[in-house]
């Protein structure tokens, strides 16, 4: 083995150049216009898997493609390891609050920034490099190993839970690793316990055919940023409690799973100067943890009505826009959520505007099943790479894949992230921590090797 944590420190100046390589793609899923870019960053990604060692098929989807690397030497009798991750990235907008441009990578401080840097090109990458590793010293892998990479987890996974399902005898695995999230603090290797879903949807209200003096018309005409708002509005009490009728029904809180988030060592402190918000603030009787990783949420991630330049303009405008997502825990069901939202908005859309609600995403809660062998390979193999043993953290975000692997492939999914806190993913001036990427190389080395046993 220590030829191949030789062989990752030996390496490391070029693998974070390939890394660069890798971040100076922008492969942006939401928008049309990098359709290009995202299938230059499979096949770039392709390519770098078969230099690797490992066989590599680029797969067609309705949507982006999804690269399958695989390696079968280990043998019929040795377990197999699913990897996965995603090379496409958020949008990298406002472009104008980045310190260095987002598809320029650059070093500062000990940490690399870019898009995708962290959420998740340098996370997956760490994998193939720690297979590289294995395969240049060794001449084999401890275990076989499959890596499917997709370009549409951070636009809701909608044809890599089809494409699965029609291939799951080939990507029957005996575990499924995955390094998409975050640590509780620097230094302290962790584990996901557990991750929200999603059920995210577009809220457009219309009045009038077309903007209107608001002069004129204004008080007689039905104003759509108005109704929106108070739609919105009506979407929380005053507890911070969401108000849709049943949509607690599905809630279930474990008592001992409670108990164990209070443990776990958060810095709230630090938690809140890192948003730069005034306070902190949620739905009463609960802690910021318990707000984050076992309670349900509803947000307004986007809002779009009217005159937004600069100065006055007086003007009643013809619709409204708002992008509204839920975060959802066990056992809700983003289907559900759906017709309790569509019912809720029917029953407070006001009078004089026409109310349509547009379904974008959605994806299941998950809670890990802990222990087991991959639970306790994956805690050797940390203390290994980081000289101490993981804590388990829950995890506020979402991916959805990770249920669907459970349910589809019948194996167990390790979240064994690399992020840290304050990494700004989804926002301006993302990074990912080089020392992690060298740390994370040798633990998704570790594992491999540890998994064998
Ligand atoms: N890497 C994140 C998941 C994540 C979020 C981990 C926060 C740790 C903390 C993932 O790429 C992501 O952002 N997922 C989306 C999924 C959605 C678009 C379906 C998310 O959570 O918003
Ligand atoms: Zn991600």
């Amino acid at each position: 083995m220590s030829a191949v944590h030789d062989y990752i420190d030996a390496n490391l100046p070029r693998f974070r150049e390939e890394l660069f390589e890798f971040l100076r793609i922008p492969s942006v899923s939401a928008r049309s216009e990098h359709r290009q870019d995202i299938r230059l960053a499979a096949e770039w990604l392709a390519a770098k898997m078969r230099e690797a060692g490992l066989t590599v098929a680029i797969e067609a989807t309705p949507g982006h493609p999804i690269v399958v690397g695989e390696w079968r030497g280990a043998g019929e009798g040795a377990p197999t390891v699913l990897i996965y991750g995603h090379y496409d990235v958020q949008p990298p907008e406002p472009l104008e609050l980045w310190t260095s441009p987002p598809f320029e990578p650059t070093l500062r401080d000990g940490r690399i920034y870019a898009r995708g840097s962290v959420d998740d090109k340098g996370q997956l990458y760490l994998h193939i490099k720690a297979i590289e590793a294995h395969l240049r010293t060794a001449g084999r892998l401890p275990v076989n190993v499959v890596v499917v990479a997709e370009g549409e987890e951070e636009v809701g996974s909608e044809h890599l839970i089809p494409f699965i399902e029609a291939h799951a005898a080939r990507l029957k695995a005996d575990a499924i690793v995955i390094s998409d999230t975050t640590m509780v603090g620097a230094g302290i290797p962790t584990i996901s316990a557990s991750l929200r879903g999603i059920a995210y949807f577009e809220l457009h209200v219309e009045g009038p055919s077309t903007d209107l003096h608001s002069g004129a018309y204004g008080g007689a005409v039905v104003n759509p940023a108005v109704a929106l708002a108070r739609i919105l509005a009506s979407l929380h009490d005053d507890e911070g409690r969401i108000t849709i009728e049943g949509f607690y029904d599905d809630v279930r809180v474990d008592p001992e799973y409670r108990r164990e988030l209070a443990r776990v060592p958060f810095d709230e402190a630090k938690f809140r100067e890192e948003t730069g918000a005034p306070a902190l603030g949620g739905e009463a009787g609960f802690s910021t943890v318990e707000r984050l990783w076992i309670r349900p949420t509803c947000d307004v991630n986007g809002l779009l009505s009217g005159y937004t330049g600069e100065g006055s303009k007086t003007v009643l405008p013809a619709r409204a826009m708002a992008k509204v997502s839920f975060r959802l825990v066990p056992d809700q069901d983003p289907r559900r959520v759906e017709r309790l939202f569509r019912e809720h908005v029917e029953r407070v859309a006001p009078a004089g505007v026409r109310v349509a609600v547009r379904a974008l995403h959605g994806g299941d809660p998950w809670r890990a099943r802990l222990g087991g062998p991959l639970y306790e390979a994956a805690a050797r193999a940390l203390e290994k790479a980081f000289g101490r043993a993981p804590v388990y953290a829950g995890e506020g975000g979402s991916i959805p894949i990770v249920p669907a692997f459970e349910r589809v492939l019948g194996a167990p999914v390790l979240l064994m992230g690399f992020g840290l806190p304050g990494e700004n993913a989804h926002a301006p001036d993302e990074w990912m921590s080089l020392e992690n990427f060298e740390k994370g190389t040798h633990a998704a080395a570790a594992l491999l090797a540890e998994l064998a046993g």
